[in-house]
């Protein structure tokens, strides 16, 4: 074997050293070294497809890689979120969605994955409320004449959901639950084509995220009821929330967040949160968020640890809201 020079090898022991150590962390130093595919399981133009690809843009000039987006809409979500459970734990796959991962468990008992156990943590994105919004032409303008409109049509009337599991689709069971009105669920591959069919007048009302309606509703497509979270919202400042309109209690926004298949290295997901907090940080995203009635999480939320956490105890908070509702 040719004899190493000394200097060389005090040089070179010490990285080679804490290469053993730390395993592939420091391989890992070359990631990413190609585009990193990231999956929105709903239609491209909807709420979550706006979000991803907002922090995409910051996230690929972090990363030096591209971060290249996705849709695969279909069955609340479940599906694309299966894609990416079943994904090698590299690194270049990952899942930004929503709440609805913490229901599937609960609604699909027998989907090819456990969605609280295939996933590992990257980092909670935004939280972004909902509202009540029905076609521009119905007769009604106010929260309980819009009840009373919904008990008169019983399940005649459409409601436009993203599928089972969905949050468009949690917000309805929430509502029935707590009113007492029948819908009948028309369900899309994501809340941006339910919401062309709304505009078009062929479906009455949805649930859906100020990121998909807030331009509509400037724009006078559709007409705004209530909004779904605990306080009024700053770029919606007329419209009430369902608590003050009566249903009590009821607080709903849609968590966002970024997940990587099971088994993806800490130092990758550290790597790719921090890219993430430099996207919330980012003057653009933040801007636009707001101009859609949101706003990025706060730094620390924005961590593998914080969306574990969170994430598991949603699942059990879901599991509980929603037993008895499981899809066969
Ligand atoms: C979408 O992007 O289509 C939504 O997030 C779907 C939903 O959960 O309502």
């Amino acid at each position: 074997m040719k004899r190493i020079p000394f200097t060389l090898a005090a040089i070179l022991l010490p990285a080679t050293l804490q290469m053993l150590l730390s395993g592939p962390s420091l391989a890992q130093g070359a990631y990413p070294s190609r585009a990193i595919t990231m999956i929105v399981p709903a239609a491209a133009g909807g709420p979550s497809d706006t979000v991803a690809r907002l922090v995409a843009e910051t996230m690929s000039a972090e990363l030096g890689q591209r971060v290249v987006i996705e849709n695969m809409g279909g069955a609340g979500g479940s599906l694309g979120a299966g894609r990416v459970a079943k994904s090698a734990p590299d690194g270049y796959t990952l899942l930004l969605y929503h709440i609805g991962v913490a229901t599937f468990g609960a609604l699909y008992p027998d989907l090819p994955y456990k969605p609280g156990e295939a996933f590992d943590s990257v980092g909670l994105v935004t939280e972004v409320p909902l509202t009540i919004v029905t076609r521009k032409d119905l007769p009604v303008s106010d929260v309980k004449a819009l009840l009373d409109w919904l008990k008169g049509k019983g399940a005649n009337a459409t409601f436009g959901t993203a599928g089972v599991g969905a949050v468009s689709d949690l917000c309805g069971r929430l509502l029935t639950d707590a009113t007492g009105v029948k819908l009948t669920v028309v369900p899309y591959k994501g809340t941006g084509p339910a919401m062309n069919d709304l505009i078009g007048g062929q479906i009455d009302v949805m649930c859906d995220q100020t990121t998909n309606t807030t331009n509509q509703i400037e724009a006078n497509q559709i007409k705004p009821y209530a909004v779904t979270t605990r306080e009024r919202i700053k770029i919606l400042p007329n419209v009430p929330t369902l608590a003050e309109s009566g249903v009590k209690g009821f607080d709903l926004s849609a968590w966002h967040a970024i997940w990587a298949p099971k088994g993806t290295p800490e130092p990758i997901r550290q790597k790719l949160a921090a890219s993430l907090r430099k996207a919330l940080a980012d003057p653009k995203v933040i801007e636009r968020f707001a101009a859609l009635g949101t706003a990025p999480v706060s730094d620390d939320m924005a961590t593998p640890d914080s969306l574990n956490q969170r994430f598991q105890s949603e699942i059990k908070r879901w599991n509980q809201l929603l037993a008895g509702a499981a899809q066969k």
